[in-house]
This record gives C-alpha cells, sequence and structure tokens, in this order.
C-alpha cells in the first residue's frame, strides 16, 4: 500500500488553477522530490496535502486513508514503534508521551 496519494488534486485561487490534476504516489521508505520553476505549483501541492490548505478537487491519502481537507497533524508524530501511524498519533492528546 502507498504511504501517501494524491489523486487528480487541485487548488484554485479565485480563477487561477495554481494545481490541476495532481497524481503520485510515494511508497513507505520512498523520497519524492517536486521541481519545478517558482509558481509551478509546489507549495501549494505541499499545502493541500499536508492539509494547510484544502482542495478545489481531488483526493489525499496517508495509510490507506482519506484524509482529504483534514487539518494539519499537530501531534507529535512518533519515534515510537508502538505509535508510528498518523491514526495512532492524531487521535492521542498532544500532550501523550506516547506520541513523542
Ligand atoms: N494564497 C494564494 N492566493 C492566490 N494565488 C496563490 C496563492 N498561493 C499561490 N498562488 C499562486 O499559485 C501558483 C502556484 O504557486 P506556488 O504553489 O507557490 O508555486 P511554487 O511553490 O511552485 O513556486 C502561482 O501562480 C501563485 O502565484
Ligand atoms: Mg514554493
Amino acid at each position: 500500500m502507498p504511504a501517501l496519494e494524491a489523486r487528480d488534486l487541485s487548488k484554485w485561487f479565485g480563477g487561477l488553477a495554481a494545481l490541476d490534476g495532481l497524481d503520485l504516489s510515494v511508497e513507505p521508505g520512498e523520497i519524492l522530490g517536486l521541481i519545478g520553476p517558482n509558481g509551478a505549483g509546489k507549495s501549494t501541492a505541499l499545502g493541500v496535502m499536508s492539509g494547510f490548505l484544502s482542495p478545489s478537487r481531488g483526493q489525499v491519502v496517508l495509510e490507506g486513508e482519506d484524509i482529504t481537507g483534514s487539518p494539519p497533524i499537530t501531534a507529535p508524530v512518533g519515534a515510537s514503534p508502538a505509535c508510528s501511524s498518523r491514526t495512532c498519533c492524531s487521535a492521542a492528546a498532544p500532550s501523550s508521551t506516547a506520541c513523542r
């Protein structure tokens, strides 16, 4: 299962399509770079995938879970093997030692 997927991810700012139909898939352990000139939509892509921006269209899927439109994760994300998944850490209180 991919660690992260973007499916037809799109973002408009007014009439400007900053992101238009982005599809990508990142496997666990894979490192994927985004390259492109200024204004290509790299920051918008990261903003939408991380939840700082809401997409106009499309889906963001993290570890098989549709997280489209979910807010950014605020809990410290886990170094603990017992709590390494997003679901585990986002469900815990931010102060939880299980997610540190
Ligand atoms: N908050 C915003 N409001 C309006 N337009 C924006 C906003 N953020 C980015 N844009 C526009 O979206 C396009 C993509 O920008 P951006 O994602 O920052 O590109 P990159 O990071 O690749 O340089 C650009 O035309 C930029 O001007
Ligand atoms: Mg940028």
